[in-house]
C-alpha cells in the first residue's frame, strides 16, 4: 500500500471472478425488468451507466476465499449491486447531483419524484429476489445493512453544527452509510463458511468500506469530474463535513476558520468560494491526514484477512484494499 507499489487495477482484482461478474450483469437486467414504460426507460438508462461492480466483486471473492461453490452467489452479488444502485439513485436526489458514472442522474434526466420512486422500485425488486432465493440469513444481513445505510444518510443530513463536527461522528457516519454494505457483501459471500471466516470477512469489509469512503471523499476534493464521472467539489457545495475538512479545521488559524463558516452559511456557494476552501484544506494538511487515515484502515482490513487460507481469491481481496485507496474513480 505504500506509494512505491505499482497501482492495482480493477481488472486484476476481478480476475478470479470474471466469468461470474458477466453473469451478475445479466442477473441484474433480469431482476429489474419491468413492463411499465417509464420504469423500463429508467432501467435502460441505469443499465447503460457502468459502475465498478466493486460490491459484487467482493461478494464473489469472499465466497471463493471461504471455499464456497454455490451458484446462487451470482444472484446474491446482483442483489447487492442492486441495493447499491437503489441507494445511489436516492443519494443523487438527496445530494442534488447531476452526474453519475459519467451520465446524467435519474433526478436530472427525469425528476426528483421519479428518483424517489425508482429507488424504491429497485430496492423492492432486490427484496423480491432475496425472498425467492429462500436464504433467510442473506435476507437478514442485507435488510440490516440497508437499514444502517439509511441511518447513515440521515446522519449526514442532520449534521447541523458544521464546524463542531468531529472525526468520531464522521467515522460513525461512513461506517453506516458505506462500510455496512461492503461488510454485508463480504459476509453474505461467506454464509456457508465457519463462523471465524465469516466474521473475519465481515470485519475486513467494514474496514475496507471505511477506507473506500474516505477515498471517495478525497476524490471529491482532488479529481475532476472527467475522471470520477461525478461532479467535483460537490461535498463542499452541499455543506458536507468530510474527513479532509474535519482534519484541516483543527489546524486552521483563527482567520481561516471563518472562511469555512462563511461557505457553510451560504446556501449556494460559488465555484470560487469552493475552490478557495479546497485550497485551504490542502494547505492545512487535511488531504494528507485523510490519506493517512485511509491507509491505517487499509492495514486493519489486511490484518482481518490473515485467518483465511491462502488462495488466489484471498490475494485478490488483499489487492482490493490497495485498489480502494489508490483508485482515481
Ligand atoms: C459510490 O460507490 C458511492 C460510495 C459509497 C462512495 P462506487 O464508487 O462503488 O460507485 P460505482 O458503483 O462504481 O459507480
Ligand atoms: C455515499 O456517499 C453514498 C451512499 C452510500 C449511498 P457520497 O454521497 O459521497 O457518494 P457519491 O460521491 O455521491 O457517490
Ligand atoms: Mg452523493
Ligand atoms: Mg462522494
Amino acid at each position: 500500500m505504500s506509494q512505491q507499489v505499482a497501482r492495482v487495477s480493477l481488472r486484476d482484482i476481478q480476475r478470479p471472478v470474471t466469468a461470474e461478474l458477466d453473469r451478475v450483469v445479466d442477473e441484474l437486467r433480469r431482476i429489474i425488468a419491468a413492463d411499465f414504460p417509464i420504469i423500463t426507460e429508467a432501467n435502460e438508462h441505469l443499465l447503460r451507466m457502468k459502475g465498478k461492480l466493486f460490491r459484487p466483486t467482493l461478494l464473489l471473492l469472499s465466497h471463493q476465499a471461504a471455499g464456497g461453490r454455490d451458484p446462487r452467489a451470482v444472484t446474491l452479488a446482483a442483489v447487492v449491486e442492486l441495493i447499491h444502485l437503489a441507494t445511489l439513485v436516492h443519494d443523487d436526489s438527496v445530494d442534488h447531483s447531476v452526474l453519475r458514472r459519467g451520465m446524467p442522474t435519474i433526478n436530472t434526466l427525469f425528476s426528483h419524484q421519479i428518483a424517489v420512486i425508482m429507488g424504491d422500485y429497485l430496492y423492492s425488486r432486490a427484496i423480491i429476489e432475496l425472498v425467492q432465493l429462500d436464504d433467510p440469513e442473506a435476507l437478514r444481513v442485507l435488510a440490516r445493512v440497508t437499514n444502517e445505510m439509511t441511518v447513515g444518510e440521515m446522519r449526514q443530513l442532520e449534521a447541523h453544527d458544521k464546524l463542531a463536527y468531529g472525526e468520531e461522528q464522521y467515522d460513525q457516519l461512513i461506517r453506516a452509510k458505506t462500510a455496512s454494505l461492503l461488510a454485508g457483501a463480504c459476509e453474505v459471500g461467506a454464509l456457508e463458511a465457519d463462523t471465524a471466516h465469516r466474521r473475519a470477512l465481515a470485519r475486513f469489509g467494514m474496514y475496507l468500506g471505511m477506507a473506500f469512503q474516505i477515498t471517495d471523499d478525497l476524490l471529491d476534493y482532488t479529481q475532476p469530474e472527467a475522471v470520477t464521472g461525478k461532479p467535483s467539489g460537490l461535498d463542499l457545495k452541499e455543506h458536507k463535513m468530510t474527513l479532509p475538512l474535519i482534519a484541516a479545521l483543527g489546524r486552521m488559524t483563527p482567520t481561516e476558520r471563518p472562511r469555512v463558516q462563511e461557505l457553510m452559511d451560504t446556501p449556494d456557494p460559488s465555484e470560487e468560494t469552493v475552490a478557495e476552501v479546497i485550497a485551504l484544506v490542502e494547505r492545512s494538511g487535511g488531504l494528507d491526514y485523510a490519506r493517512q487515515r485511509a491507509l491505517e484502515l487499509a492495514q486493519q482490513a489486511d490484518a482481518a484477512l490473515e485467518v483465511l487460507p491462502s488462495s488466489p481469491a484471498r490475494d485478490a481481496l488483499r489487492d482490493s484494499i490497495a485498489y480502494a485507496v489508490e483508485r482515481r474513480s
